[in-house]
């Protein structure tokens, strides 16, 4: 009986040292310790032997009980102390480290143009008036001296937004605003008879076909100015003023004739290729100027229909592209980039 206990007590000590994790605790305790287990088993014999053999068998086995509970917490406190030791070092924090830099999002470059053209225009007294996107016939083309089937209205394939055929071309036509221009009305009809000095930016729609140079929706700034006394001469001075804090002091505009129902006379203002300094490139199809805007005397027909007597009052008024100007100061080939969300490109800016 006593080699017997002897041994177990090495056994089981034996395969106590072996355990690696606290997981395989259990199953040993159950083994050799357990109510059923081979100790307990071993125990339970001593009834069976001598009497005289008892007390010896019954003291040695407690002895060896005592000794494999002991061994048993020892373990245990040494293995849970380990993994909690194990689970801090995974968990360890390196408070030297730098930290991690959050992702700052940044100004669309139409805004940051957007914005460069409002604080320009602002500087020389234009104040920025708000004018909807959503427009009537009659704003976008009546009152800006296109009346229903004039055939001036082609220069802007329109977008409609009611769908009655029968109401196109007439004034109960809604539509997407082809150009800021309506905006003129506007403001004439909010501030007749005070002077005007105002640029209204805002985003155009055109049922156009989508190439490298046109989207079907691009941002317009506009420009209006009504009072006694305004002249041709004042519309070229301030696109020249214009061009110049936008692109640079050495900067040149030209007019150039051209037509606008709503203007007369009617120009187009061009500036000098910032490309290739005026020597002609493919940009500007070796012209040497690039257009910058379409600009005119306020007609007196849309004088009138803003409220101002146009025998007294004259105006000039502008309308420029927001994007086009932008693929020319950072060299952009391609409008559609603009609005492709492509991170590599909107990043850049
Ligand atoms: C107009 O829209 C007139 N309302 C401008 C005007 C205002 C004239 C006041 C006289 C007085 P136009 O269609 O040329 O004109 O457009 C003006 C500018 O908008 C162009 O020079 C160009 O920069 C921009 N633009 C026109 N169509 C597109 C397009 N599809 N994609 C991007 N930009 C465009």
């Amino acid at each position: 009986m006593l080699d017997e206990l002897r041994a177990l007590q090495t056994e089981a000590l034996e395969a106590l040292e072996a355990i690696g994790d606290t997981e395989g605790l259990e199953p040993w305790r159950v083994r050799y310790l357990g109510r059923r287990g081979e100790l307990t088993t071993l125990l339970r014999s001593v009834g069976g032997l001598r009497r005289e053999e008892r007390p010896l068998a019954g003291r040695a086995g407690n002895e060896v009980k005592a000794t494999l509970e002991r061994a048993y917490q020892e373990k245990a406190t040494a293995l849970e102390q380990a993994e909690r030791e194990a689970t801090l070092e995974a968990q360890r924090v390196d408070v030297s480290l730098p930290g991690r830099r959050p992702q700052i999002g940044s100004l669309h470059i139409t805004t940051q143009i957007l914005r460069q053209i409002c604080d320009i225009f602002a500087q020389m007294g234009f104040q920025v008036y708000d004018a909807p996107d959503v427009e009537t016939d009659e704003m976008n083309f009546g009152l800006l001296n296109m009346p229903p089937y004039h055939p001036a209205r082609d220069l802007w394939d329109t977008f409609w937004v009611n769908d009655q055929a029968s109401s196109r071309g007439s004034a109960r036509g809604v539509l997407l605003r082809t150009h800021t221009s309506p905006g003129q009305i506007r403001v004439m009809r909010e501030r007749c008879p005070e002077p005007i000095r105002v640029i209204l930016p805002g985003k155009c729609y055109r049922y156009e076909h989508v190439t490298a140079r046109s989207e079907h929706q691009f941002y317009q700034v506009e420009g209006l100015a009504v009072g006694r006394n305004i002249t041709m001469a004042d519309l070229k001075g301030t696109m020249l003023n214009f061009a110049q804090m936008f692109y640079g002091p050495d900067q040149e505009v030209r007019l150039r004739g051209s037509y606008f129902p709503f203007t007369e006379p009617s120009v187009e203002f061009d500036g000098r290729c910032i490309l290739c300094h005026g020597e002609g490139c493919r940009v500007c199809r070796y012209s040497g100027w690039l257009e910058l805007a379409g600009a005119g005397m306020v007609h007196p027909v849309v004088l009138e229909n803003g409220g101002y007597d146009p025998a007294i009052y004259s105006g000039f008024a502008f309308g420029f592209g927001v994007e086009r100007p932008a693929m020319l100061k950072y060299d952009i080939d391609d409008i559609r980039y603009f609005y492709a969300n492509d991170m590599r490109f909107l990043r850049q800016f």
